[in-house]
């Protein structure tokens, strides 16, 4: 029994050693974003922010392989107005199998068409990445820290662009980077940010910080465009479950009431 006790407590201790050493290899800070906590929306000036940012430098080498153009006109997403999503697409061409009598050819994009895949092999596609690397403030838990402090892939991207030191080296005929927040360390991006990389038209200032939190908000999106439907849609599920609870705790007194003796100094009533 004892070794048994002992055995499990050892493994326990190994296993979240193992956890921690893990958790240690890139520093993730904790940003603050609007889309955080139960209740958190999208700030739509951000959003649109953000597509500047991934427009302008991003999508040199990284793809938005799983989002249409048409969804940037979304009211719960950047909210482009319809001109302006068509004038967005009209800047890209896809190539269209059925023209030219299936042999294909390039067209001018339209809304119902794709961002592009990334240009560079070795850039992963975005779509996806605020999700992919969500990560669960910590291996264990109930994912109430991640309801609370947010999903950690925005913080993880943000933190990601921030965390350049400067340092580069060379490994098998590639320049990789040294950065605080990859886990491992080094990463074969180039540092993207060094302040007013971008020019908002908003007013908003182009710090570093500034734009690396835009991007990262605009790639959650990407990544879950229907955030705030989906918090509603709980938040009304919770509400429910809690009136059936209290009915059913209700009906449940008053079906066992005539079977229950009411009992006075520990004698039956009747
Ligand atoms: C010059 C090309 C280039 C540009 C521009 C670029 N990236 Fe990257 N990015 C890369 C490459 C290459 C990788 C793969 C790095 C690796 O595997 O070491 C990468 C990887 C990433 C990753 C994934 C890191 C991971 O955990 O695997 C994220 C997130 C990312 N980039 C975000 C961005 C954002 C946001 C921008 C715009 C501000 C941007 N990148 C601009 C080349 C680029």
């Amino acid at each position: 029994m004892i070794q048994k006790l002992t055995l499990s407590i050892a493994i326990a201790l190994g296993l979240s050693g193992a956890a921690q050493a893990a958790s240690s290899e890139g520093h993730v800070y904790d940003y603050d974003f609007s889309f955080e906590g139960p209740f958190g929306t999208y700030d739509q000036f951000q959003l649109q922010r953000g597509l500047q940012v991934f427009t302008e430098i991003c999508s040199a080498c990284h793809g938005l392989q799983y989002v249409p153009y048409r969804t940037l006109g979304d009211e719960s997403g950047p909210g482009l107005p319809e001109n302006q999503v068509r004038a967005y697409a009209a800047q890209y061409e896809v190539f269209d199998e059925a023209l030219l009598d299936g042999e294909g050819d390039f067209r001018t994009a339209v809304p119902t068409d794709h961002f592009p895949q990334s240009s560079l092999s070795n850039a992963p596609d975005l779509s996806l990445m605020a999700k992919a690397r969500a990560g669960f403030h910590g291996p264990y838990g109930l994912g109430i820290s991640q309801l609370v402090n947010g999903m950690g892939g925005p913080e993880y991207i943000t933190s990601l662009l921030e965390g350049y030191t400067g340092e580069q080296m060379e490994q098998a005929g590639a320049i990789l980077y040294e950065n605080t927040a990859y886990p491992g360390g080094w990463i074969a991006m180039p540092p993207q940010l060094y302040g007013d990389d971008v020019t908002y038209e908003d007013g908003t200032e182009a710090t570093t910080e500034q734009v690396a939190q835009d991007v990262a908000a605009f790639l959650m999106w990407t990544a879950e465009p229907k955030l705030a439907a989906r918090k509603r849609a709980g938040f009304a599920g919770v509400l429910m479950l809690s009136v059936l609870a209290v009915l059913l705790y209700l009906t449940n007194k008053r079906i066992w009431a005539p079977h229950k003796r009411k009992v006075k100094d520990g004698v039956p009533a009747e």
